[in-house]
């Protein structure tokens, strides 16, 4: 079984302050930075895009960066984060018109590839590229807005991947994102999920004077993944 991986979405964080945010969710224990990035075209929301993340290495930054690309057409900005420091970049299938290259393109650019399945996606589009896929990530929400409530009927989707990814033999990381807290966590590692997204749940939830603040929540978050049962 991998390793749990916690990964804090910066879309809940002060961007005024971002670089410092990073450092000190970081050192709080997270492991990866889960960067969203939205066009006001695919989902009605614009965050950020390449110029960030590279600032991000600039600033310093080592650990994994996980760019979520809800962008359309998807293609062209790729090479960008690539130069820009991307670790993983996942899409989402409606972005791309041609979803196998898409994937390659990711891979050939030297980062690790992925799919993302909006809470109504069929994961179908899987059949063909179990090979070609480092991560997978289930929307528990509908994309585009943080501080949304889990969506239920996603653990029954995370327990198909889950087995999805067993019988492929493939190393396939299976990401949740949306709604994610210390009291939800427990039962989406149940389901299936080695890699959990939070932002709201960590950025919205402590006190800006607080410099620990980071500390207590994700402890709790590795308290709960530890009790459970697979
Ligand atoms: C939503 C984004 C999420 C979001 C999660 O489109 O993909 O990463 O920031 O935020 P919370 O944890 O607040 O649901
Ligand atoms: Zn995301």
């Amino acid at each position: 079984m991998s390793k749990n991986l916690i990964a804090p979405s910066i879309l809940a964080a002060n961007f005024a302050r971002l670089g410092e945010e990073v450092d000190n969710i970081l050192a709080s224990g997270a492991d990866i930075v889960h960067f969203d990035v939205m066009d006001n075209h695919y989902v009605p929301n614009l965050t950020i895009g390449p110029l960030v993340c590279e600032a991000l290495r600039k600033h310093g930054v080592s650990a994994p960066v996980d760019v979520h690309l809800m962008v359309k057409p998807v293609d062209r900005i790729i090479p960008d984060f690539a130069k820009a420091g991307a670790t993983y970049i996942t899409f989402h299938p409606e972005s791309s018109e041609h979803i196998d290259r898409t994937l390659q393109l990711i891979r050939n650019e030297g980062c690790k590839s992925g799919l993302v399945f909006n809470p109504a996606t069929p994961l179908s589009y899987l059949e063909y590229v179990m090979d070609k896929v480092d991560m997978i990530l289930l929307m528990s929400v509908n994309p585009g807005f943080g501080g949304q409530q889990f969506i239920p009927a996603t653990l029954n989707k995370l327990r198909q991947v889950r087995r999805m990814i067993d019988e492929s033999g493939q190393e396939i990381r299976l990401e949740i994102d949306g709604g994610v807290k210390v009291d939800n966590i427990r039962k989406i590692k149940e389901a299936g999920a080695d890699t959990f997204v939070a932002g709201s749940a960590l950025f919205g939830a402590a006190r800006e004077d607080d410099p620990n603040r980071y500390d207590s929540i994700i402890q709790a978050m590795r308290d709960e993944l530890a009790k459970a049962d697979r």
